[in-house]
This record gives C-alpha cells, sequence and structure tokens, in this order.
C-alpha cells in the first residue's frame, strides 16, 4: 500500500524546515531540503558520517548498522545515521556541525582594537636553589623568595591545585620553571619553554565564537565559531530563561550546553592553532548577553523574566575554570564581563570597547544587531543604552522559508524589470533565504512597488500569487527547484519582518528623542554582529530600520564583541575600564519611555 503521509522535518541548527514524504530517508530529506549531509558510503549506512540527532518527534526502528557504528553514548542521546532513519511523525532534527558537508557561515572576523599589550596573567622563569640540610625552607617560600628577587614580584597565594603538585613539578623540572601569575596568585608552574594562552569567547544566543591568543605577542593564533548548543531549548533568551526557571533540570541542562560549547571551542581552537594544547590557556575571558551570562553560571533568572529585569549579578565575576569542570591550565579563571542591565549585557560591553565608544566626539550610534539587539548612543562620553526585542526573524526563523545563513541560504537579491537575480553561500542551489537575504527582499519588493508603505502586497506582479493564507511572492519557482517547494516571501513574513525592524528603529528614536537629535544629527553609525556584517546598509535604510543619513556614515565592524573579549584578555587597562563604564552607562526601558507605542506603530511603517 502506497504511504501517503507527509511530515513537517524541522532541521537545526540550520533553522530549515519542510513538508517531506513518509519513506524517503532524513539523509534524502536534507537533500530535498537543500543542504548536504556527509556521505562517504552513499548512504549505505556503513561510513557513519551522515550522523543527525533526534530532537523530538518519531522515526523508524534503530537498525543493527545503527548500532554497530555509532557508541552507546550517541545512541543514548538519540544520535542515528541519515541514510538509515525515517520520519514516523513531525520531527525536529539536530544537525551536527561535523556532518554538513559544508559549514555554515559564523562570523568571527572583526576590526581589531589597538589595545597595548598588558595582560592580566604574568609569567616569570624562575630558577631555584635546591634545598639542603643549611637550607630546609619549603617549596613555596623558595618560590616566593625567588621570584620576588629576580622579577621584583610580590606573590601571596598559589592555587590549590597548583599546589598539590607544585614539589613533584620543581624536582621533575630540575628548579627550572615557567610560573604564571595573575595578580598575586600563581596559577600555573610549568617548564620553561610552555606557552602563556588566553581564551576570549562571544557567548552569543545563536553563535558562539571562540579566539585563541597568545598572551605574550597579542597575536590571535586561531579563531572560530560554533552554534550554541542551547538552541534546541529555544531561540530566544526569553524561551531559554523560561525554561530555566520552570525546572531545576533544565537550567543545569542549559548550563551544561554552554560548559560543553567552552570546552569544545578550546579544544578546536588548539587544534586549529598548530601543536597548542588546552592545559596551555591560563585565562578565559567571556562577553555574553546577561542571559547567557545567567544560564552559564547557573544564576538565578526569575528576576531577569519579571519586569523591571534585574541582573542577579552586574558587577564582573572571576571564577575558577575547573569549578564548572573546564580542562584548561589548573589554576585558570573565567572572567565574565559585567552586565548593564537584564536585556543589556558584557558582549554589548566589549562591541563599545571594540570601537572605543566612548572616544567618539560627535553622536555615535552602535548597534549589535541579533534575536535581542542592543543599540547605544554615545554623545560627549555618555553613553545611553536600549534593548530591542528584535526577535530571531533575522536569523531566518518564523520566516515560511527562512533559514541560516548556512551554503544555499540566499543571502542577497535583486529585483529589477520583473527579473529576479539572488545569490547563494557557496553558490549552492538555494535552499531557503537568510536573515540578508530577506531584508533585500523586503527591500526590493518596497522598491518595486510590491510591497506598499503599510506592508500590504498587492497583485499584479507576475511572481505575486495567492496561497492558503494571502498573498506571496516567489523567489523560486517549484520549476526552478526542479520540483522542490517553491521559495516565497509571504505576506505574513513582511508582517513578522516589520515587526522586527520596527523594535529597532523603535529603540534608535527613543534614543534620539531623548538627547533632542534627529537622524542626521548622528554622525557615525556602527553597525555589528553576524546579521550586521552581511546586511546591505541601503536595504535597512529603504525599509525604515536604519536612519537615512549618508552610507559613508555607517561602519560595520563585524563580531566587535568578541574582538571586545580579547581586548580584555589582552589588557588589565581595558579590563578595568569596561567596569567602570559599565557603571556609567545609563539604560532606558523601551516599555517606560515616553510615547513608546506611538513611536512603535510609526516605526511599523515601511517608507
Ligand atoms: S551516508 Fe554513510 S552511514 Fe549514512
Amino acid at each position: 500500500m502506497i504511504d501517503k503521509r507527509s511530515f513537517q522535518i524541522e532541521f537545526q541548527p540550520l533553522g530549515l524546515r519542510d513538508q517531506f514524504p513518509a519513506g524517503i530517508s532524513l539523509l534524502d530529506c536534507a537533500r530535498q531540503a537543500g543542504f548536504d549531509l556527509v556521505s562517504l558510503c552513499g548512504g549505505k549506512g556503513t561510513c557513519g558520517r551522515c550522523k543527525i540527532q533526534i530532537v523530538s518527534g518519531n522515526v523508524s526502528e534503530l537498525l543493527q548498522n545503527e548500532k554497530d557504528t555509532l557508541s552507546a553514548e550517541e545512541l543514548a542521546k538519540k544520535y542515528r545515521l541519515a541514510c538509515q532513519v525515517y520520519a514516523e511523525s513531525d520531527l525536529v532534527v539536530n544537525v551536527p556541525a561535523e556532518s554538513l558537508s559544508a559549514p555554515q557561515r559564523l562570523q568571527v572576523e572583526g576590526v581589531e582594537p589597538v589595545v597595548a599589550l598588558d595582560p592580566i596573567i604574568q609569567g616569570y622563569t624562575v630558577s631555584l636553589s635546591a634545598p639542603s640540610l643549611s637550607d630546609p625552607r619549603g617549596d613555596d617560600e623558595r618560590l616566593f623568595e625567588a621570584l620576588e628577587r629576580q622579577h621584583g614580584v610580590i606573590c601571596k597565594s598559589i592555587d590549590e591545585e597548583v599546589l598539590q603538585s607544585l614539589s613533584r613539578s620543581l624536582r621533575s623540572l630540575n628548579w627550572n620553571i615557567s610560573v604564571t601569575i595573575r595578580n598575586t596568585e600563581i596559577v600555573s608552574v610549568d617548564p620553561v619553554e610552555s606557552r602563556r594562552l588566553g581564551m576570549a569567547v562571544d557567548l552569543g544566543t545563536t553563535k558562539i565564537a571562540g579566539y585563541l591568543v597568545d598572551l605574550e605577542t597579542a597575536k590571535t593564533l586561531s579563531a572560530t565559531g560554533i552554534m550554541n548548543p542551547q538552541i534546541s531549548y529555544g531561540e530566544d533568551v526569553v524561551a531559554r530563561l523560561t525554561r530555566a526557571q520552570m525546572s531545576p533540570q533544565d537550567a543545569s541542562t542549559l548550563q551544561a550546553k554552554s560548559l560543553e560549547a567552552l570546552a569544545t571551542l578550546s579544544i578546536e581552537l588548539c587544534q586549529e592553532a598548530d601543536g597548542a594544547r588546552p592545559d596551555e590557556i591560563k585565562e578565559i575571558v567571556v562577553a555574553g548577553n546577561t542571559a547567557m551570562h545567567h544560564l552559564l553560571l547557573r544564576l538565578p533568572v526569575e528576576q531577569l523574566i519579571k519586569a523591571p529585569h534585574v541582573p542577579s549579578v552586574s558587577q564582573a565575576i572571576d571564577i575558577k575554570a575547573r569549578s564548572v569542570g573546564l580542562s584548561v591550565a589548573p589554576g585558570a579563571y573565567v572572567h565574565l564581563l559585567p552586565n548593564i542591565a537584564g536585556f543589556v549585557g558584557g558582549d554589548h560591553l566589549a562591541m563599545l570597547l571594540a570601537i572605543k565608544a566612548w572616544e567618539a566626539e560627535a553622536p555615535l550610534m552602535a548597534i549589535d544587531i541579533g534575536t535581542n539587539t542592543e543599540i547605544s548612543l554615545v554623545m560627549r562620553g555618555e553613553i545611553t543604552s536600549v534593548s530591542c526585542a528584535s526577535g530571531p526573524a533575522f536569523e531566518g526563523a518564523h520566516i515560511s522559508n527562512g533559514m541560516r545563513a548556512a551554503p544555499g541560504a540566499i543571502d542577497h537579491l535583486l529585483l529589477a524589470d520583473q527579473q529576479i537575480q539572488y545569490h547563494t553561500i557557496h553558490g549552492s542551489k538555494p535552499a531557503g533565504i537568510c536573515g540578508s537575504g530577506i531584508f533585500d527582499a523586503l527591500a526590493q519588493l518596497v522598491l518595486n512597488g510590491v510591497i506598499d508603505q503599510n506592508g500590504r502586497m498587492q497583485g499584479g506582479h507576475p511572481r505575486v500569487r495567492e496561497n492558503k493564507t494571502g498573498r506571496e511572492f516567489v523567489i523560486v519557482s517549484e520549476e526552478e527547484r526542479n520540483g522542490g517547494s517553491a521559495i516565497t516571501i509571504t505576506q505574513e513574513d513582511v508582517r513578522e519582518l516589520q515587526l522586527a525592524k520596527a523594535a529597532i528603529r523603535t529603540g534608535i528614536t527613543v534614543l534620539l528623542k531623548e538627547k533632542e537629535l534627529s537622524d542626521s544629527d548622528i554622525d557615525q553609525v556602527v553597525v555589528a554582529g553576524a546579521f550586521g556584517s552581511y546586511l546591505d546598509i541601503s536595504s535597512a535604510i529603504t525599509v525604515g530600520m536604519l536612519p537615512a543619513i549618508p552610507l559613508s556614515r555607517f561602519r560595520q565592524v563585524g563580531n566587535a564583541a568578541g574582538m571586545g573579549a580579547k581586548a580584555v584578555l589582552i589588557s588589565k587597562t581595558a579590563r578595568e575600564t569596561v567596569q567602570k563604564v559599565a557603571r556609567e552607562i545609563r539604560y532606558i526601558e523601551l516599555a517606560v519611555a515616553p510615547d513608546f507605542n506611538k513611536t512603535f506603530m510609526q516605526a511599523i511603517s515601511l517608507r
């Protein structure tokens, strides 16, 4: 009998979802959705490279070759071989990065700030005299005295774990050692030739970027990005905070996922930097939004969710890396940047640091666009910030054919004379449309009169058609996709985008009004973040999201938060500056800003 069922399958973290007929393997579903999994054996179930994880839903029975190929741990975590498994209901599937045949675009590059090397971690080579009957001082005393005599450094304590191995290390290294000191504490004792490395992390809601830095030269040895594994617990911060608040078990899992990501980053970064080892990492700096910060430390989150959205901790925090299970140097610390408010965290501070915002002489607006968008207006050294709930539309979520910036995503688009031209990431076959493409599409539809100022889609264009819920504009038709489902922008998508862009425009307007400024008074707009780097500024101006000022006043700086985290890693001065600035920033809660509703309603319009 022919199986006529079909199921919705959502592929995370790509953000791709579509309807697939029953009876085709998940490997083929992935191909139909427009992306490829590694499949060295061609789908025979023998290479074990097409691993995916079933997050929810029912699938076909586990086969013997899957039992043979997957580890017990993978099986317990519901990993399956995509070529051997079939949907039996709607599914949510997690695609690990290593199973993708082409990597997802993860922004790690940014404009490096010029910061003098002055890390909190200092290293010294020390030669000690061996004890004798006439000099039977303890090993710790002997080390403190040698440091003071040879380098003028006064140390007051030794990390507990370093202390446990100190006597053995001194003797095995023949009394010639490299000592790493943080403030006045010895955090590592190593062979003379060992390196002092640091890891800077931008802990984003969707993506996590990491940088391995040589603390003696400030050189970035490697940089990489991974998806935040918390994503299966919710696309935005509020969803994850709510899970953590409702269930202590979910709170623990969310913390474990962040820590797992930091551990993965440390290993991957070392692998990319030839010969580096995680135990050479002596300091980690993490810049994250307040929610990611609280979930990482498993701090209470109830007061973050409820108005007036107060962080449990706003000042910078230092914790021992091992206390949260990170395997780096024994005495290494994790330094978390301060938080400004419930929804403006250390990542925004890091961005402001990277662009040296407080040095701006004329009005500067700094915008970090993401699921949550943070905006600061800097004027005569004063910084005022807001947070806008822009939602996950920029990541392609809640958009009918939206997807993340992965191979096959349409990232730029042009409509002229009824002809559509688009560009896909890696030049792959079109699979969906990502944030920058969605904005281009919206702007092009406005410019071509397909959408009016109120966002209403007009009939009459050959690419506009009716669907079940209203009109839609066809970007890639079924025929152009060889029978695959069409890629469209629907009337509902337009409404979703209007809300997202209005949230950002409202934040900008409220900040300007507060200082009695208008758009034209802004001297510089700095746009940061992965989405912000690929966004076509003129499209964002066309749809009324960004101020209509000359393009020359805009600067796209890439992952500035990551660069700011690196600055804090290599410079004690930068670390102190961030802490001082965090106390001085004024935060405005948008919801209680005068005329908020009126401003938001005006911002919905597409000019
Ligand atoms: S493609 Fe080789 S095991 Fe699935």
